[in-house]
């Protein structure tokens, strides 16, 4: 019987596995500190601290967008990988927070990395893009129709967060993070993914301006109609309860027991957040690989940069199994099981 749509399980037999051969990440130079915020708005250290885990987060420069860290992240990936720009086949950009609207910042990318024979788009899910984009690459590299893909996340969330809202501005860094994707046949790969979507709850955590929809106007910007908004508490509520559940489906999925996993890393929104997951899931925060309070919610690349971080300083080594699991805006979520 076929899964339903939502839970996919990798193919048996193919033989040919996704797997992330390279990782790369970069943040930007600036850092924003909690005692930062409390000259620009009414808040506190501890006030931060203690409901998000967070002490600080990187800004870009006003001069730097999601594709110039992008590009950055993806020369890193590429070089740990071990293969030149021009074996890319496809560049799969997940940012909400694009350079233009159009053109796509994948091909942004594709022409500051010289991936000529790459085909490119953005894809947006919000916080869960990552995992989204992985899933997509995934299944079209063992389809046999790609045999390597670059997988990014990219964020300027500081072009889009509204530094006079407390509620919102203290929680996002920006950042990027690359994964390529390769078939190979060795064992190594994603070994299982759940993805879901619930449409229904869009007005909780969203950008209301600047698309279609409302246009910008000069009263679109006045109201600030094109930054974030989210009813913090109904975000906290649905990120706790659809990242435990969709991380249980994923390891179920994949055949996998949460004893085997060497290592959580889930998308860095807030502490409280994370630790709400890490009892549903019966295991301790040691397992997880956290770097919410050096960087923030960095959306679509929270996951690629803690992965990479994760890889680079050994909590993540060859053979291991990881678990990641996102949730964001749409409301979209997804988790996967990636063996190393
Ligand atoms: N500093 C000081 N006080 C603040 C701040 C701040 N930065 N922000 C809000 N407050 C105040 C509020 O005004 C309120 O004051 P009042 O009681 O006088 O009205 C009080 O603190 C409590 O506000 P709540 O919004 O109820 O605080 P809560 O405990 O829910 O924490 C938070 C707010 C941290 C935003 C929490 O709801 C949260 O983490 N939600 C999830 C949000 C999230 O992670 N979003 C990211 C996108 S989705 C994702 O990536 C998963």
């Amino acid at each position: 019987m076929n899964p339903p749509p939502h839970k996919i399980q990798v193919p048996e037999g193919s033989g040919l596995r996704a797997a992330i051969t390279g990782t790369g990440s970069y943040l930007p130079e600036r850092v924003m500190t909690n005692a930062d915020f409390a000259k620009i708005v009414e808040t506190t250290d501890e006030w931060i601290m203690t409901r998000t885990g967070i002490r600080e987060r990187h800004l870009a420069r006003v001069d730097e967008t999601p594709s110039d860290m992008g590009i950055v992240a993806a020369r890193r990936a590429l070089e740990k990988a071990g293969i030149s720009a021009e074996a890319v086949e496809m560049i799969i950009v997940a940012t909400l927070s694009p350079d233009y609207a159009f053109p796509n910042t994948g091909c942004l990318v594709q022409a500051g990395i010289g991936a000529k024979n790459a085909f490119c788009f953005d894809l947006e899910a919000a916080c869960s893009g990552f995992v989204y984009g992985l899933e997509m690459a995934r299944r079209c590299v063992e389809a046999g129709g790609i045999r390597t893909a670059l997988v990014l996340g990219a964020e300027k969330m500081s072009s889009i967060v509204d530094y006079t809202d407390r509620q919102t501005c203290v929680l996002f860094g920006d950042g990027a993070g690359a994964a390529i994707v390769q078939g190979v046949r060795d064992g190594r790969g994603v070994l299982g993914t759940v993805l879901g979507s619930d449409g229904t709850l869009a007005d909780l955590l969203i950008q209301k301006a600047g698309g279609s929809r409302m246009p910008a106007t000069e009263e679109t910007v006045r109201q600030k109609m094109h930054m974030i908004r989210m009813s913090g508490r109904e975000v906290f509520k649905h990120a706790v309860l659809n990242m435990s559940q969709a991380a249980k489906k994923a390891l179920e999925c994949s055949g996998c027991a949460m004893e085997e996993i060497a290592c959580v890393v889930p998308h860095q929104a807030n502490l409280r957040i994370i630790e709400a997951i890490a009892a549903r899931l019966g295991v301790g925060l040691d397992r997880f690989y956290l770097n919410v309070e050096r960087t923030g919610n960095m959306s679509s690349a929270s996951i690629p940069v803690a992965l990479d971080e994760a890889i680079a300083c050994g909590r993540v080594k060859p053979g291991d199994k990881v678990l990641t699991v996102a949730f964001g805006s749409g409301f979209t979520w997804g988790a996967t099981v990636i063996q190393f």
